[in-house]
């Protein structure tokens, strides 16, 4: 008997996902290099489920019913040309792989054209969620050939996130789509989290809670308008006790953040195609800023601490600080979803927005209420080229903004960093303003360079051989 489906690379993701899909009544063959993970595989696999592991690709290609469905779980990069390199040979015509990991766009587009010349088909495929998610919904981001994503869309309803009964996976375009969208959901999750940390920072410094008082904080805010998945988890990591100490666990966690690259990759591909996204960069540059810790130290012994003057009512700080991070929230996913909206015209992409934020709603990490909304503005108007010119977003945005402003100057002048939120606000106040200085920056470029200017009275390209005043 053959499997419906295969499953390269059988690390937590890959084992996670596999026995989603072997739930939904899919029978699923598995392999590894690593023959601890293939038993594993086996030993953790429920009686109903038809799964089956192997060691070899020669064996894992056979048990594979054609056209064969083979879905990679191996990290972005080399691992996947390698897989790529030995299970080609093995494959027939009409056979396709999925790419479910993390790889770069481009990386995919390559694979798409080498694959294609052997009559394969090559998808590439966001999943978000982390573990628990790809084991019991996550939200899936599909792109590619049409006919292969028929092939498999029944699959990927079945055992992604459901929100209101919907399946949070759709198609998201041609090409390398899946993967674009999948980069630009983690560039907003980058953005969110360094938002989340400055908050939790105002907070704790500046309004001196505990973390039993931030986990309340966490609770409030989560049950109410600001319900997302961070919140929650954050909510969660101030009740955690550490098990080599009597504290809180977060307390003895060292303050340098890790990336794997896609952050950066989104900034990237901005600054590439001209969008301007800057609390997704600073959230980048922000992680690597934190890396330098030895020299942060030296920096804060030379420059000394800050006197922090805590705010005169703190229950009403605390409301400002959750208006101001649901704003700037919602100001990086206008930021993220602007930037697909630019890469479906640059790259022929396609790409739906209202489908994207539709399925972001459920199994991602960055899934929030809020989609809900920019679910709706989408639905008024899917070529909306920006959220916060939707009408009812405005109305949210103006509600919020002076809450935003007020943390960001209670930030600024206690000297506490707030890159996130000031680069939110400094976006929506650029981003609202009809006449900008850069008049005077157009002016300064073709004084010195003759680079030439528009004007607003008249058409045309014009240069000026500008005059040194008499001083
Ligand atoms: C997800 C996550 C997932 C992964 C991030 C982590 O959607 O499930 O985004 O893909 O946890 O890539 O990225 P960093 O290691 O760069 O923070």
């Amino acid at each position: 008997e053959k499997y419906n489906y295969g499953m390269v690379g059988l690390g937590v993701m890959g084992r996670n996902l596999l026995y989603n899909i072997a739930d939904h009544h899919f029978s699923i063959a598995g392999f590894d290099l690593d023959e601890e993970k293939v038993k594993e595989l086996q030993t953790g696999a429920g009686p109903e489920m038809k799964v089956k592991g192997t060691v070899t690709l020669e064996d894992f290609v056979s048990a594979l019913e054609t056209p064969r469905k083979i879905i990679l779980m191996v990290p972005a990069g080399k691992p996947v040309d390698a897989v790529l390199e030995n299970i080609t040979p093995l494959l027939s015509k009409g056979d396709i792989v999925i790419d479910a990991g993390n790889s770069y766009f481009e990386d995919t587009n390559r694979r798409i054209a080498d694959l294609a010349s052997k009559n394969l088909h090559f998808m590439g495929m966001g999943v978000s969620g982390g573990e628990k998610g790809a084991r019991t919904g996550p939200s899936i981001m599909p792109g590619g050939d049409l006919e292969a994503f028929h092939l498999l869309q029944p699959m990927l309803e079945a055992i992604s996130a459901k929100v209101n009964n919907e399946a949070c996976t759709a198609y998201m375009g041609k090409g390398s789509a899946g993967n674009y969208v999948k980069m630009v959901h983690n560039g907003i999750e980058y953005a969110i989290m360094q938002l989340i940390s400055e908050a939790y920072d105002l907070l704790k410094r500046g309004a001196n809670l505990n973390n039993d008082q931030l986990y309340n904080v966490f609770k409030e805010w989560n049950n109410g308008e600001m319900n997302s998945f961070l919140i929650e988890i954050t909510r969660d990591i101030f009740q955690q006790k550490d098990s080599l100490t009597d504290g809180y666990l977060v307390d003895q966690i060292l303050d340098k953040a890790g990336a794997k690259g896609t952050g950066k990759w989104t900034s990237e591909q901005a600054m590439e195609i001209g969008v301007s996204i800057p609390t997704i960069d600073i959230a980048v540059t922000s992680r690597i800023l934190s890396a330098y810790k030895d020299e942060r130290i030296l920096a804060s012994q030379l420059y000394s601490e800050k006197q922090i003057t805590s705010p005169e009512n703190t229950d009403l700080f605390i409301r400002e600080v959750g208006d101001a991070l649901y704003l700037a929230t919602l100001i990086s996913y206008a930021q993220g979803l602007a930037l697909l909206v630019k890469a479906s015209k640059e790259y022929d992409f396609q790409i739906p927005l209202q489908d994207v934020v539709k399925i972001w709603r459920g199994g991602c990490i960055i899934r929030s209420v809020l989609l809900e909304k920019f679910y709706s503005a989408y639905t008024k108007d899917p070529d909306l080229s920006n959220i916060l010119l939707d009408k009812d977003i405005a109305a949210i945005v103006k509600e919020k903004i002076s809450s935003l402003r007020k943390t960001a100057a209670f930030a600024v002048s206690n000297g506490i960093p707030s890159l996130g939120l000031q680069t939110a606000l400094g976006y929506f106040d650029a981003y609202t303003t009809e006449s900008l200085p850069v008049n005077l920056i157009q002016a300064q470029r073709d004084y010195f360079g003759a680079h030439t200017y528009q004007r607003t009275d008249r058409e045309g390209v014009f240069h000026t051989s500008w005059q040194a005043a008499n001083h």
